[in-house]
């Protein structure tokens, strides 16, 4: 059966290949593959320069955890996801560690956390396995490396430390092949069923409706489940796989003097891993619509074009470009990578053309977008909903737009499909307590998950008080969901409160509502409610914080450590979730 031949093929991985080797294992835990490719290239470093060693790599999705009795070196990778959590599908072993004391004396090991500096909890997963592994008994035999992760230099640097210390590991023994003969075990798969990240549902989108007049436009988007199984709860993400812009594989494509039905190979993670496509299909056109990200552009991409350039002009520039190095501490670099495309670095390096093969090695996975539903199955089981900012914007003088939404808002009509799949947040979720009350904090699209909250509440008949803070710029312009609040405000089912921050000469924003409230919003807390933030990560999210401080200080008579210690206290309890982005 084709099931076997899968798991057959999975044990072969694994053979070693003499018995006179010490064995490694690499365990990466990754939410959108770079840690896995990290994992991937010190696999093939391991492997081709040390001997008497030989690694292999697992995701931490399919490890049996009961096989770190037959390990002697781990290297563990493993990213961090959103607000310091591990990523998704390597949740359940993070827990796993967390509940069961193992005995790992017998393990060398070191972590590369990988993580990104935007972010409050840096690293958070990698520190986390840190510490469970020294907990366990293991020997750290390298301090935790941690590597933002657009610094793309770190990760050679790292593979070069470990193959460096590695030979130098005392109390090693070598091991019979047999021992590694063990399949991959699904043990911890998350969201089984016939669709998932690796198998995505191609849906149809049903309903596209406008939320918003003027120039900042919000769409209320819905995607048909059929008979795809597919399951989730209110706080669940959609992922969406989008394809670029035509327009602008078009235009990379015809700047390269290629043709578009140019046969090439795949790379090896064609992203839509379910659809397997014909290899005749595997066009230029296809792979540069589906498989590469057209608009973050690596360093080494311009490392590859200065090898090839021919004008002396370009060549400057490349040489300038890449002067200070290609770490995230060459900020000149950085920034210009952040301002300019594929299409852009093509136009303005028109005497570079290094062989497509070699272009496309040094392009970055597109990757899918993630957006809060708004929809309750509760509700409606044979559709799922979005409200999604669709992203436009000029920089000097040229359109620059969001791939994912400007296909939903421009280049999808209802009828047209799409690639979806869940994505869990358990972070984000409602009090299990159908009485317990909720505070909702999310303006703009932060009001997304909240719709969810309310259709759920509503649909299963909880009776805990709903009180909602939204905002937006202006009642007639950018309300999202406007009539359908006012109707849940207006039955009693909640409580809204609107902020409109540019109908008065002063801005007023949600903080400002949550302020005249502070009584009630304490009342909520001491009653055990819950409180929910949704929205912009990087000033909305923190101010809201302070916020909830500062009243928690004035009304509950403590000081200010003490109401941070006390909306800790809350985080730890599942009782105060944030689910924001930057
Ligand atoms: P503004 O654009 O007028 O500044 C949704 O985007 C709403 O969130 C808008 O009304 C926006 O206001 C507002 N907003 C912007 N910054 C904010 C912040 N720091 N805290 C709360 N709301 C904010």
């Amino acid at each position: 059966s084709s099931l076997n031949r899968a798991k057959k093929e999975k044990k072969e991985r694994f053979v070693k290949p003499s018995d006179d080797v010490c064995p490694i294992l690499i365990l990466y835990g990754t939410e959108y593959g770079l840690s896995a490719e990290v994992a991937k290239k010190l696999e093939e470093s391991i492997n081709g320069k040390l001997q008497g060693f030989w690694a292999r790599i697992i995701d931490m999705e399919e490890y049996e955890i009961i096989e770190f009795e037959k390990e002697q070196i781990v290297l563990i990778i493993t990213s961090t996801y959103g607000d310091g959590v591990p990523p998704t599908t390597a949740r359940p072993f993070f827990d796993y560690l967390e509940a069961n004391r193992l005995n790992l004396s017998h393990i060398q090991f070191s972590v590369l956390a990988l993580g990104d500096r935007s972010y409050p909890h840096y690293c958070a997963a990698g520190k986390t396995l840190d510490r469970q592994f020294e907990e366990m008994g293991a020997k750290r035999f390298r301090d935790r490396i941690e590597v933002d992760q657009e610094d793309w230099t770190c990760f050679d640097r790292y593979i070069d430390t470990i193959c460096g210390l590695v030979p130098t590991l005392n109390g090693l023994e070598k091991r019979e092949g047999q021992d590694y003969l063990y399949e991959k075990a699904k043990l911890f798969a998350l969201s089984q069923g016939k669709h998932n990240k690796k198998k995505p549902y191609s849906s149809k989108l049903l309903v596209k409706r406008i939320l918003t007049k003027g120039d900042k436009v919000g769409i209320h988007l819905e995607f048909e489940l059929g008979d795809s199984e597919l399951k989730y709860v209110p706080g669940d993400a959609l992922a969406i796989l989008p394809d670029n812009p035509t327009s602008e594989v078009s235009a990379i494509i015809s700047l390269l003097k290629l043709s578009p039905s140019l046969k090439v190979s795949t790379p090896g993670w064609h992203y839509q891993e379910g659809e397997q496509p014909n290899p005749s299909q595997i066009t230029l056109t296809h792979i540069l619509s589906k498989c590469f990200d057209i608009h973050n552009c690596k360093p080494e991409l311009l490392q590859l074009l200065k090898d090839h350039v021919k004008n002396q002009q370009e060549k400057e520039k490349l040489t300038s470009l890449l002067a200070q190095g290609t770490g995230k501490s060459n900020t000149i670099l950085v920034e210009y990578l952040e301002n300019h495309h594929l299409l852009d670095i093509l136009k303005m390096f028109s005497s570079a053309r290094p062989p497509i093969d070699d272009l496309l090695a040094q392009l970055a996975k597109l990757l899918p977008r993630y957006y809060s539903i708004a929809s309750s199955m509760s509700e409606n089981k044979l559709s799922v909903s979005l409200c999604v900012a669709v992203v436009k914007y000029d920089l000097h003088g040229s359109e620059r737009v969001g791939i994912a939404s400007t296909q939903m808002a421009d280049r999808m009509n209802v009828g047209d499909r799409v690639s979806i799949f869940i994505n869990n947040n358990p972070d984000f979720r409602l009090p299990e307590d159908p009485t317990t009350p909720i505070l909702m904090v999310g303006p703009g699209t932060g009001i997304a998950p909240f719709i969810s909250f309310i259709q759920e509440r509503k649909a299963l008949g909880h009776t805990g008080e709903n009180h909602l803070y939204f905002g937006c710029r202006r009642s007639d312009e950018d309300f999202l969901y406007s009539k359908e609040l006012e109707q849940y405000h207006n039955d009693g089912f909640i409580k809204l409160y609107t902020a409109f921050s540019r109908e008065t000469s002063q801005k007023v924003y949600v903080q400002n509502r949550i302020l005249e409230n502070s009584q009630q919003i304490c009342d909520l807390i001491n009653a055990g409610g819950h409180i929910y933030i949704c929205g912009d990560a990087k000033s909305m999210a923190p101010q809201v914080h302070e916020t909830l401080s500062l009243i928690i200080t004035k009304h509950m008579s403590i000081d200010e450590a003490d109401a941070q210690a006390l909306l800790h206290k809350l985080e730890k309890e599942k009782r105060y979730q944030k689910d924001v982005w930057f």
